[in-house]
């Protein structure tokens, strides 16, 4: 069903991509209700309505789903037993399985290697004596990791000797279910977005070249190097089963790998993605309006790009104070989210540069 403009939508969540959400939702002739635990938030400034509560309250998630037409979740990790309440008072999309799936690194991997994806090799640890078996099993290096909560790097140990496992063990051992996993030698991370509409039409854009520092993304760029572009037809194959196993509707991300035999399956987020923010202004659709487009019913928008070469780079921390200098490059695009602290680590906002035409 295509729900027309003037529809509401909800969305669960009100930081960066909720507000980049809003302001796609917004171009289209949609309004978004924001359902989120903080008092205010980056999406704040640009959605219609701001509904303060917590992520388990099911009364209160109750009450929000019957003011709005849909609902999409911008924050990945709620509890997926109250949305599927929701679910009775308004339809929820992206499907809450891919949630769930997501929201486990156990999980997710099972799931990856069901739809046919190569992954790290991995074992789950519940003890220090299952931390020494891991390691016997899968060797070293590796990385110690909770399963869930994890976001920009968080939550995990680097095991490059047998030795320190102790201390990989000091700082998560109290931290719930663990998985060890096989440090993998790649020379390039990249990642796919991918947006699939309710009649299970699916695109691609381009895959971004994605380089993390200290765990956190700091760019994504288009085209990627030769060695990704030459894996990115299995990458997508697989997302592909991913996509219609979960009957998935709206945009998704999967991290991969450009390992020495073919991509290797890192993780998904049921969501817009941050290695998709280049997408505003450098492919002829976004990220947020196929995912909106996608959210109401409407059919898909073109991925191609708008230009040859597009840079993103996330603006973490002390960044965003260089402002004035990246509005005053006439070739970069300025995105900042309105966050009133800087603090390290903290993504602030990020630029996209076009190139090449
Ligand atoms: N098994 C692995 N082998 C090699 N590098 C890894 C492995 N796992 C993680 N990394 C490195 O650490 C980065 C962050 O890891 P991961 O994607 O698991 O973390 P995260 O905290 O869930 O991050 P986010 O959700 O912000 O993407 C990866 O992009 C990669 O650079
Ligand atoms: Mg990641």
């Amino acid at each position: 069903m295509t729900l027309p403009p003037g529809s509401t939508l909800g969305i669960i969540g009100g930081g960066q991509l909720g507000r980049m959400m809003s302001m796609a939702a917004a171009q289209l002739g949609y309004r978004c209700f924001i359902y989120a635990p903080e008092a205010t938030g980056p999406a704040a400034d640009v959605c219609a309505k701001w509904v303060q509560g917590d992520y388990a309250d099911e009364k209160a998630l109750a009450a929000f789903a019957t003011s709005v037409d849909v609902v999409t979740f911008e924050f990945e990790n709620v509890d997926p037993a109250p949305l599927r309440r929701i679910a009775e008072n308004a339809p929820v999309y992206p499907p809450i399985e891919a949630l769930e799936i997501g929201q486990d690194r156990i999980r997710e991997k099972r799931f990856a290697a069901d739809c046919n994806g190569r992954t790290a090799d991995w074992a789950e640890v519940t003890s220090r004596a299952d931390l020494e078996a891991a390691i016997a099993k899968i060797g070293v290096p590796a990385i110690l990791k909770t399963t869930r909560f994890g976001y920009d790097g968080k939550g995990q140990a680097r095991i490059m000797k047998p030795e320190e496992a102790d201390a990989a063990w000091a700082s998560l051992g109290d931290a719930g279910t663990l998985i060890l996993e096989k440090m993998v030698r790649f020379a390039h991370e990249f990642s796919l977005l991918v947006a699939r509409d309710q009649q299970g039409n699916i695109t691609f854009w381009d895959a971004p070249e994605n380089v993390h520092k200290e765990g956190i993304l700091a760019t994504s760029r288009v085209p990627a190097d030769a060695k990704v572009i030459e894996q990115v037809p299995a990458a997508r194959a697989l997302a592909r089963r991913i996509a219609d196993r979960l009957d998935y509707v709206g945009v998704f991300a999967i991290e991969f790998f450009a390992g020495e035999d073919g991509p290797v399956f890192n993780e998904m987020a049921p969501r817009v993605h941050n290695s998709g923010h280049w997408t505003i202004e450098g492919a002829l659709t976004s990220q947020f309006e196929n995912h909106i487009r996608a959210v109401v019913g409407l059919p898909l928008g073109s991925t191609r790009l708008s230009a040859p070469e597009v840079e993103m780079r996330n603006l973490i921390g002390a960044d965003a104070d260089k402002w004035l200098e990246w509005a005053s490059d006439p070739l970069t695009h300025l995105h900042l989210y309105g966050k009133h602290e800087a603090r390290p680590g903290r993504k602030m906002g990020h630029i996209t540069r076009l190139s090449g035409l």
